[in-house]
């Protein structure tokens, strides 16, 4: 379990560095991230190098025992960059160039730009790559962040030709895939295609799925040269990350994490909680103590990161006071940054790292706060960390443990994209699905993984697929592999309904899972706010209606019908259907749940494959565990008791126990 921050040296005088330094060891600190955005200072024109100031900044940081987090400075192209290659800059769908004077502000596709970061990451390798004092590197900074997935520049639209040609490999294959002879859309030539620019009504949504896969790509394949040229010359020590964004949606971040040595995040908690889009707009949110944020959606972008290697992450920029992009910025009290501390460690963090070490007096983030405030003086956030250090053989146990969930709940990008483009219903969300789910799975106190369709399911005794829209044929055979070794699957609507190229299945549905299911499913209805189909259920705890979206499932013979319509246009049809695969089985839940649904379904398949409930918890307490600590934490201003077999634990408020289970 190590400590570290994010630091600019760059921002203070010189003088002031081994006084921070100092601080920060006298805090326990051990890694300090550095320069992610000081291009300009490193390189301030093009090929000439300034490294006094980073060697001097690394070495006093190394004088002090820390040691350095370096990144490489690609999120910031200079002025000067900017001024002799302009068309490094990206373009938004309605063809406006995206000026200097913030950052990102680069086309990831871009040749002279991808020329630009062979020098700049080569320079720093050269240089840094044996270094002693340095233990890592963080690629550019956030990739994606601020809508920079996407660039419609005219390099972008070669590239995209290029990346089609390749997939489709003629305009005939292609044409067919898009189903382009609605409205006159065939192409008789390269050349005519673009990325989907601004249309009159919506562009084709095959179009668009396939640019959307294509941008993630420029970005995957932008951080490939970044890590190539650093694993070229760096130590074999030095791991090399970038910092992902939890539940964020343009990039493919399975692929993104791919080659990477290791996985890291960002997190902060009160700006999402502010602003997430996470439940239905008319769904009433729990309530939690004001600045803790809501810990059920930290927690699923803490469990989502986990599931993109299935293996331990860092926290690369954790809250610790107040930000100042959110609505409110609410204020943070002391206590509550060791919680979000305790939370991440407890979800499969092993590292954590505080944005930012102290209060920028200027620019944009003059109003975030950081460990130090602008005076110098000691915030919240820097007295949470003194008391850590007190609990650090805990925090130490608790990584030294594995994460373990019995429950997979599987994820996959193309499918959020394909659905989000078309999702019918307009607030249909992917990832609210997901959610939906993962709710039901914290208030049962049963951890969860959110885990891509490759992942070995074989370890999980119940897998989860909200939606898998795509009708993706090698998961249909692997999601039947896993039901026929004994493993329980739970699919839910609108799986099938589509092709890879987002035209819609042309067979009866779910497509490619109808087999597996052993059912069909003829018709469904988007249903508005108010209107609910009625069905009884063999299940106890599960009851109707059917809201929302509902479908219409007729099981085979051998499928059992566990839940039924009993009005409206689907009575007397199955809403919930069970098929025996050979050694397990598959279910198939024809309506999108509520949370309540969710819970009633899985609480009794969650007992019926023995998978383990780690505690009864009221509103308010989130469970996680790791080998056989159990951490409950407790959200709210009010002492709040969990049950774990049969005995009480008091957890005061804002606060943390740790129990043994075994
Ligand atoms: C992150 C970003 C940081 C800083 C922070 C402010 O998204 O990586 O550089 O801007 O937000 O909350
Ligand atoms: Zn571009």
């Amino acid at each position: 379990m190590r400590f570290g921050v994010c630091y600019y040296p760059e921002h203070w005088p010189a003088e002031r560095w081994s006084l921070d330094a100092q601080l920060m060891r006298a805090a326990g600190l051990t890694y300090v991230r550095i320069a992610e955005f000081a291009w300009q200072l490193i390189e301030p024109a093009e090929g000439e190098f300034s490294w006094e100031w980073l060697d001097t900044a690394i070495e006093t940081l190394a004088a002090e025992g820390l040691q350095t987090i370096l990144s490489t400075p690609t999120a910031t192209p200079p002025a000067w960059m900017v001024k002799a290659y302009p068309q490094i800059l990206p373009v938004d769908a309605e063809g406006r160039r995206r000026h200097f004077g913030s950052r990102r502000h680069y086309c990831p596709t871009s040749e002279i730009y991808r020329e630009q970061t062979r020098r700049i990451v080569t320079a720093l390798a050269a240089r840094y790559g044996k270094h002693p004092a340095v233990a890592g590197w963080q690629i550019d900074n956030e990739f994606g962040c601020h809508d920079t997935t996407r660039c419609y520049c005219d390099e972008c639209a070669a590239a995209l030709r290029r990346w089609l040609r390749e997939r489709y490999g003629s305009l005939e294959a292609l044409n067919a895939a898009w189903g382009t002879v609605f409205w006159s859309q065939t192409y008789d030539e390269w050349a005519e295609i673009f990325p989907p620019r601004l249309t009159v009504t919506e562009p084709n949504p095959s179009h668009v799925l396939d640019y959307y896969r294509f941008a993630s790509d420029m970005t995957v394949s932008y951080q490939q040269l970044q890590v190539e040229l650093l694993r070229e010359q760096i130590s074999p020590e030095q791991f090399v990350t970038t910092n992902f964004m939890g539940a964020f949606p343009d990039l493919d971040y399975h692929k993104l994490a791919q080659p990477l040595d290791l996985v890291t995040v960002d997190s902060y908690p009160t700006g999402f909680a502010e602003t997430e889009q996470l439940y239905q707009p008319d769904e009433p949110h729990p309530q939690f103590a004001y600045d803790v944020g809501d810990p059920l959606v930290t927690g699923f972008g803490h469990t989502l990161t986990y599931g993109l290697k299935q293996q331990p992450y860092w926290m690369m920029e954790q809250q610790v006071g107040h930000i100042n992009w959110a609505s409110y910025n609410t204020g943070v009290r002391a206590g509550t940054p060791r919680l979000w501390t305790w939370h991440t460690v407890a979800s499969g963090a092993d590292a954590v790292v505080y944005f930012r070490w102290r209060a920028c007096r200027f620019a944009q983030e003059q109003q975030h706060s950081g460990l130090l405030r602008h005076d110098g003086s000691f915030d919240v956030g820097y007295q949470d960390l003194l008391a850590l250090q007190a609990e650090l053989p805990q925090l130490e146990a608790l990584t030294a443990a594995p994460v373990e969930p019995e429950v997979a709940l599987l994820l996959n990008y193309q499918d959020l994209w394909a659905l989000q483009l078309q999702p019918h219903r307009r607030d249909f969300s992917y990832l609210r699905h997901l959610f939906v789910y993962y709710r039901a799975l914290q208030q049962l106190g049963i951890p969860v993984a959110i885990v891509p369709y490759a992942a070995q399911l074989a370890a999980y005794r119940l897998v989860i697929v909200p939606t898998a829209f795509l009708g993706d044929a090698v998961l249909a055979v692997r999601l039947t592999e896993y039901a026929a070794h004994g493993g329980t699957l739970l699919l839910g609507v609108r799986s099938g309904f589509k092709t890879p190229s987002n035209l819609v299945t042309a067979g009866p549905l779910p497509g490619p899972f109808r087999a597996l299911i052993g059912a069909q499913v003829n018709v469904w209805h988007a249903l508005p706010p108010g209107v609910g189909y009625e069905f009884e259920s063999q299940i106890p705890t599960l009851s109707g209606p059917a809201t929302f979206w509902a479908e219409s499932v007729t099981p085979d013979a051998q499928t059992r019908a566990l839940a039924t319509y009993t009005a409206g246009p689907f009575a007397g049809t199955a809403a919930l259907t069970e098929r025996t695969v050979a050694a397990g089985r598959a279910l198939y839940l024809g309506c999108y749940p509520t949370v309540e649904q969710a819970r009633g379904l899985l609480s009794p398949l969650a007992a019926q494959e023995k998978i383990q409930r780690l505690a009864e918890l009221p509103v308010g307490l989130v469970a996680a565990r790791r080998g056989e600590q159990l951490v409950i934490l407790n959200f709210t201003d009010q002492p709040l008791t969990a049950q774990v077999d049969g005995e009480p634990v008091v957890v005061p408020p804002r606060d943390v126990r740790v129990v043994k289970k075994r």
